[in-house]
């Protein structure tokens, strides 16, 4: 019942499996900036069930390789790519947000999909990000910021998110980190319209409604954000 909502209000595909609140308008934004094509690499971090890095991989033709801590994911992981008869352009594996495991420029990109304040600590995850990327590759990372970092309201996790300052930090350039207010209004829907529904027994239908609670209490601290950036095409540093 909670992935049909989430589906429905965020306009996701039809078989979309999602586990975080990036709607179809969004996706469609992040193949686009992606530009990716068959022989290329996306890592997909932290990506949970899989559904958009294999998503992008059924659009673009690219490869994805996904990585989440939780073994239980990456297995709902790998039986989708074989549903969606994908598996030959995927591979999902355990790891973490700052220790993927893979190689150094590895990937031609990295997507992380509402999950960077899951990170610890976060500026290792970032320098993960460009560890794997090879010179010139691009990151996108969807997210929340706080309005106010100082708001008490909020979770400290989200509000040690700005991405402006710390994706130059970890060495990043080309560094956009845009406001998303229509992807924002969708999540607002999203919510309202969950607290509609007789959950009777349906867990993660209640367990959403939880948090439908919690997220429209402080609606108005966040801002929804789409960064991109680029891992630079050369560290050296130019004779003075
Ligand atoms: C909100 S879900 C998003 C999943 C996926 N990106 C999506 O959009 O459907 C957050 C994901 O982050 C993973 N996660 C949390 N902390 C992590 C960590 N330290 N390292 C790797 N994955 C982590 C969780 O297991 C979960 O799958």
């Amino acid at each position: 019942m909670a992935d049909e909502l989430v589906r429905r209000v965020l306009g996701l595909p039809p078989d979309q499996q999602s586990t975080s609140l990036l709607g179809g308008a969004g996706l469609d934004e992040v193949v686009t900036v992606l530009d990716l094509r068959a022989g290329r690499v996306l890592v997909d971090l932290a990506c949970g069930r899989g559904g958009y890095g294999l998503e992008i991989a059924r659009r673009s033709g690219c490869r994805v390789v996904g990585v989440d801590f939780s073994a239980v994911a990456i297995e709902h992981a790998r039986r989708r790519a074989r549903v969606l008869r994908l598996a030959d352009r995927a591979d999902f594996r355990v790891g973490e947000l700052t220790a993927t495991g893979l190689s150094a420029a590895s990937a031609d990109a990295v997507l992380v999909v509402d999950s960077l304040q899951f990170a610890e600590p976060l500026p290792d995850a970032l320098q993960e990000c460009r560890r794997i990327l090879r010179p010139g590759g691009r990151v996108i990372v969807t997210c929340w910021e706080a309005l106010d970092a100082d708001d008490e309201r909020l979770s400290p996790r989200l509000r040690q998110l700005d991405l402006g300052r710390q994706l130059p930090r970890a060495g990043f350039v080309d560094v956009e980190v845009v406001d998303k207010p229509g992807w924002r209004l969708a999540e607002q829907a999203l919510w309202q319209e969950a607290l509609t529904i007789e959950a009777g027994n349906d867990a993660a239908m209640r367990s959403m409604q939880d948090e439908a609670q919690r997220m429209l209490a402080t609606f108005d601290g966040l801002r929804r954000v789409l960064a991109t950036a680029r891992a630079p095409h050369s560290t050296k540093v130019s004779p003075p």
